[in-house]
């Protein structure tokens, strides 16, 4: 039993398999937070000492007695305007007007199993393991019930939670807040770790202490965004990659989202995280239901790169439902970077036979197949073919592809249309705006309403029709502008609080009909790169393109930055051509390739204009990246180097969770005149075994590039390390490949 009930104490316990976490039905029924830590057993809550608070208020019902408020103690989920001044979690209006939330204990129940949420993705219970939790809370004034769920996994170490609240009133009940989770740290010293960026130069580690105050971390643009990923971690001020108390938050969810952390007068944190309130509101009729997104969560208390491998594997194995998961991916040429808009099927089908001719398997066109599209400003909700590029449609070029023995991928971009474009001049209230004022156009383009039924339907047909017409094994999902100019016709004038969140219900809607119905077309998922990474369309799409910006140099910074989060098979990296499109810069052709290792592997370049040398080179990359990718897919990641972002060179280990191979890699980003030797210690082998360890430099110059083979000790290598070769040149690189020897 992973979740436990204590009658005596009033305690309820989750343990997985190296944490606890525990509430207790405290004073009035009060649902109190007790602990979150490393696994530890027994009650608790004396951690947790009554104390009177200046100015903070007393619950009527203790009388006389001063000695305890709701303003300090460690809460489960917040009420708001009852006693509490700290960040709220849930905060309801009732028809007269009176709002707040003052949340008591109601009931619990114990069942085995994954919970489900009402149109929103949740983690799957693959091995049959889990258990939930449902600990129901009321406030009978407001006519409200949050039941709060928590999902344990035991194995994967992972907690997952959402609310659900009732309207059991007589009366239409509004939301203004609901979050998914509320987390009271009520001792530390803390970090915050937030992955913040731009377009093409995603999701940047940045820590700073915690300060007394409110810090916040969100979206307001009906994605995740570029700009705030969500995912945040809270770890102690000493905390390393190897070692440290460290939680992770990581809300499911793709829409605007907001994630707050506030140091009380105490110095205790409390993490409120979910949907984002400000424009957010929902009305709920008598007997009516909000569920909120799932949120995971995660302690380690052995540093950050296990908090990143438990939510890797935590992703692979219970939120993504696609079959391609856990599966080998296809090696794929996208032609984006090598036409832009300027092809037609002869160059196409050039592109294609190359791309065969190099290994790759899978063959996708970007962007400019369908409509007048030639350039981005027109045609967007046209899905039929652009018969000036492609003349006799889309069967003649994926009949062509396929006779070449590839498989065939499409890019769409369905949430959005082209004011110029067939879709638009039939549906002009399709597109969100807001009434009497002309919308904001970003990249020439306005996004679809997609909270109408009609319209997400519409969009579902549309490509349903496209995967049943024709033989496509793929779909890049793009997504190419913020929204704004939220406001739709089909919802009343108090209801529009609820657009923002029914566009992402809406966009969950589509992607599951569509996964459902097509298990065998792998979806990737893209927003002008990274701009809606996260684990909400992870639940649906096993990949999503990490960055417009294919520079390696950058994209090391940008994976790596990801990898805190999210697993390597689902950040797609690609080979681009040197000079890099988006920096200028030129980097070796190998060095490329390693950095897209560490990703959904891919090219995206001419191969017309490879030298002969060159694509000899790519052929070797795929059939060396054919023999790592289940370890790749599947092993434990290990950010290398003792500092959270080595200076000189970008390092990452993956091991089989056997121990028995490993795949080091490293770039060297800044090659010194006398350098300091490179020196690097594994990680993930095991010390009793022997290991054969194959080196292999690119790029290196001359000499010292030689390949270094050896048989050495797991002990040795993990302990003592290993020194580099000195590698010489513009941005090297190097794989390190581990051998158990059997026994
Ligand atoms: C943005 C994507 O991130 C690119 O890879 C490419 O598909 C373009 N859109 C096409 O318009």
């Amino acid at each position: 039993m992973s979740i436990v009930y204590d009658a005596a104490a009033r305690t309820l316990t989750l343990n997985t398999r190296d944490s606890s976490y525990q509430m207790q039905i405290g004073p009035l029924g009060y649902l109190l937070h007790t602990y979150y830590g490393r696994r530890a057993e027994g009650d608790m809550s004396g951690l947790h000492l009554p104390k009177d608070v200046g100015f903070s208020p007393n619950p009527h019902a203790l009388g006389a007695e001063r000695g305890w408020s709701l303003d300090t103690p460690p809460q489960e989920y917040s009420g708001a305007n009852a006693g509490d001044h700290r960040l709220h979690a849930l905060k309801a209006e009732a028809e007269s007007g009176a709002w707040g939330a003052d949340l008591h204990y109601l009931r619990h129940e114990i069942r085995p199993g994954a919970y489900t949420l009402e149109g929103l993705p949740a983690a799957l219970d693959p091995e049959g393991c889990a258990e939930t939790l449902s600990v129901t809370l009321a406030d009978p004034a407001l006519g409200l019930e949050a039941e709060l769920l928590y999902g344990v996994y035991e194995r994967l170490d992972v907690i997952t939670r959402a609310v659900r609240v009732t309207n059991t009133g007589s009366g239409t009940l509004r939301l203004r807040k609901a979050a998914s989770v509320c987390l009271d740290l009520p001792f530390g010293d803390w970090d915050l770790i937030h992955f913040h960026g731009r377009h093409a130069m995603e999701r940047q580690p940045e820590r700073a202490p915690l300060l007394h105050g409110v810090q916040s971390v969100g979206s307001e643009r009906v994605a995740s965004s570029h700009q705030h990923n969500p995912f945040v971690i809270l770890c102690d001020r000493h905390a390393a990659q190897y070692g440290g108390d460290c939680y992770g938050l990581m809300p499911v969810y793709s829409g605007s989202h907001l994630t707050q952390v506030e140091r009380d007068q105490m110095g205790a944190a409390r993490i409120v995280s979910g949907i984002r309130d400000e424009d957010f509101s929902w009305t709920l009729g008598p007997g009516e239901r909000f569920d909120t997104p799932q949120a995971l969560l995660c302690f380690r208390h052995d540093g950050l790169n296990a908090l990143s491998q438990r939510f890797h594997r935590f992703i692979r194995e219970a939120l993504c439902r696609s079959r391609f998961s856990r599966t080998r991916r296809p090696v794929l040429l996208n032609n984006w970077e090598a036409t832009y808009f300027n092809f037609d099927r002869e160059k196409i089908l050039a592109i294609a036979k190359e791309a065969k001719e190099l290994g790759a398997d899978l063959f996708v066109l970007d962007d400019g197949w369908f409509g007048k599209r030639n350039d981005d400003h027109s045609s967007l909700g046209d899905w039929f073919v652009n018969e000036q590029k492609l003349p006799g449609g889309l069967e003649p070029l994926i009949r062509g592809v396929k006779d070449l023995g590839l498989q065939f991928g499409l890019w769409v971009e369905p949430e959005m249309v082209s004011e110029d474009s067939e879709l638009y001049r039939a549906h002009p209230d399709w597109a969100l705006k807001v009434p009497g004022r002309e919308p904001f156009l970003s990249r020439s383009q306005l996004a679809l309403d997609l909270s109408r039924p009609e319209v997400a339907d519409w969009i579902y047909h549309t490509l349903a029709e496209l995967l049943r017409r024709y033989e496509i094994d793929y779909i890049k999902w793009d997504f190419n502008r913020s929204l704004t100019d939220l406001w739709s016709p089909a919802l009343p004038a108090e209801r529009q609080g609820e657009l923002a969140h029914r566009c992402t219900l809406g966009l969950y809607r589509v992607m599951e009909r569509l996964t459902a119905e097509f298990p065998q077309v792998l979806f990737e998922g893209c927003a002008g790169g990274g701009g809606r990474f996260d684990a909400g369309m992870l639940a649906f799409f096993p990949q999503i393109w990490c960055s417009d910006d294919t520079d390696p140099i950058e994209r090391l910074v940008i994976q790596r930055g990801s990898s805190y989060g999210y697993p390597l098979s689902c950040m797609g990296a690609h080979v681009s051509a040197s000079p890099n499109h988006q920096t200028g810069r030129r980097t070796p052709l190998d060095t490329r390739a390693v950095v897209a290792m560490a990703g959904g592997f891919g090219y995206e370049l001419d191969p017309g204009k490879l030298s002969e040398e060159e694509k000899d080179r790519i052929r070797a990359q795929i059939a060396r990246f054919r023999r790592y990718e289940p370890l790749l897919r599947e092993g434990d990641y290990y950010r290398i180097g003792e500092e959270e972002d080595p200076a000189d060179f970008a390092a990452w280990q993956v091991a089989s969770r056997e121990r028995d191979e490993s795949l080091l890699s490293l770039v060297l980003t800044h090659p010194r005149a006398n350098p300091a030797p490179l020196h690097l210690r594994f990680r993930g082998l095991d010390p009793e075994a022997r290991y054969t360890l194959r080196l292999e430099l690119f790029d290196a110059c001359a000499a010292e590039g030689m390949p270094r083979e050896g048989v050495y000790s797991g002990g040795a290598l993990l302990y003592a390390g290993f020194t580099f070769p000195r590698m010489f040149g513009d941005y090297p690189s190097a794989q390190v490949y581990l051998k158990k020897i059997a026994d």
